[in-house]
C-alpha cells in the first residue's frame, strides 16, 4: 500500500489557509495512508489559553475533522492528522483517523511536552489501534516516542503501522525510530513540520523536519531533509509487521517476560 506524509511549514493561526494548502495537495495525490504533522493547521506555539480556545475544535464536528473525513471518503484513503481538540472547556493535543467511512477515531496525546502542559490536559484515551482494510493502525503523537512504552503498547495491541504526527524540536527522534520499530517490528510514519516559530522572542522553536518512514526491520525507508517542504509516498507492506519471529528460537513478543519487568 502507498503510505506517506506531508512535511511543510504551517503558518501560526492561519487555520483556513493551512487547511486549504493541505486539502489541495492531498486531493491531487494518490495514496492509501497519509500522516500530517501535529497541530498541522493551527501552528504549535500558543501563547495563551484564549488562543488555544480560538483555534481548537470539537471532534468530530469541527471544520478540520469534517474536511479530512470528506476527503478520505472521496478518495477512499486513510488520513491521520494532529489538531488541538476542544471538549467543553478542556483542551487536548489530539490526532484523528479518517478513512473511506469518514471519521474513525481520536487519540489524545499521553505525554505532553514542555509548555503544552500549560494549556492541554494529559490525554485520557490511552494508546489505541484500529483494524482497517490497509492494516492495523496505531497512533502516537510527537514526544510520546520518547517513552518506549507508547509504541510497545500499540504493538502489543496489534498495530502494524504507527502514525506519528509530530512537531519535533529536539534532534533525537529520527535516529531513534529505527530502534523503536525494530524492537516492535512495526512500520512508522513520522510526519514532522519545518520552519521556525518565534512568537516568544526568547523562546524560538526551530522544527527539525526529517519526517521519516521507518520499516519493521529498522531500515529508514525514506527521510526528508531538515528544511524543505516534502510530500512523500512510498510502497510498504504492513503484513510484514505481523510476524514477530526473529529466528527459529526467538519471537519478540512470545519471549517477553513481563513478570521480570518492574514497570510500575
Ligand atoms: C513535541 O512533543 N511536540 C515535541
Amino acid at each position: 500500500m502507498k503510505a506517506g506524509f506531508y512535511q511543510f511549514n504551517p503558518e501560526f493561526g492561519k487555520k483556513d489557509k493551512n487547511l486549504e494548502i493541505v486539502l489541495k495537495i492531498l486531493t491531487e495525490s494518490t495514496f492509501d495512508f497519509l500522516v500530517l504533522p501535529e497541530f498541522f493547521a493551527t501552528g504549535y506555539q500558543f501563547l495563551t489559553r484564549d488562543e488555544v480556545s480560538e483555534l481548537s475544535e470539537p471532534i468530530p464536528d469541527g471544520k478540520t475533522t469534517i474536511a479530512l473525513s470528506d476527503l478520505s471518503r472521496k478518495k477512499s484513503c486513510y488520513i491521520v492528522a494532529g489538531l488541538p481538540e476542544r471538549d467543553g472547556n478542556l483542551f487536548y493535543n489530539s490526532a484523528i483517523l479518517t478513512g473511506p467511512e469518514g471519521y474513525i477515531g481520536t487519540y489524545r496525546k499521553t505525554h505532553l511536552f514542555y509548555e503544552e502542559k500549560l494549556f492541554f490536559q494529559p490525554g485520557d484515551t490511552g494508546f489505541k489501534v484500529w483494524d482497517t482494510s490497509i492494516g492495523c493502525i496505531g497512533i502516537m503523537i510527537c514526544f510520546d516516542w520518547f517513552f518506549p512504552e507508547a509504541m510497545r503498547t500499540l504493538a502489543l495491541k496489534g498495530a502494524e503501522i504507527i502514525a506519528h504526527p509530530a512537531n519535533l524540536v529536539l534532534p533525537y527522534c529520527p535516529q531513534s525510530m529505527p530502534v523503536r520499530c525494530l524492537e516492535n517490528r512495526v512500520f512508522a510514519v513520522t510526519s514532522n513540520r519545518i520552519g521556525i516559530e518565534n512568537r516568544k522572542p526568547e523562546q524560538e522553536l526551530k522544527y527539525i523536519g526529517q519526517s521519516q518512514i521507518t520499516g519493521y526491520d529498522g531500515q529508514i525507508l525514506f527521510r526528508a531533509p531538515e528544511d524543505e517542504e516534502v510530500f512523500s509516498i512510498i510502497e510498504i507492506d504492513p503484513a510484514k509487521a505481523r510476524d514477530k519471529q526473529l529466528n527459529k528460537y526467538n519471537d519478540l513478543f512470545k519471549d517477553r517476560r513481563p513478570e521480570m519487568y518492574n514497570l510500575y
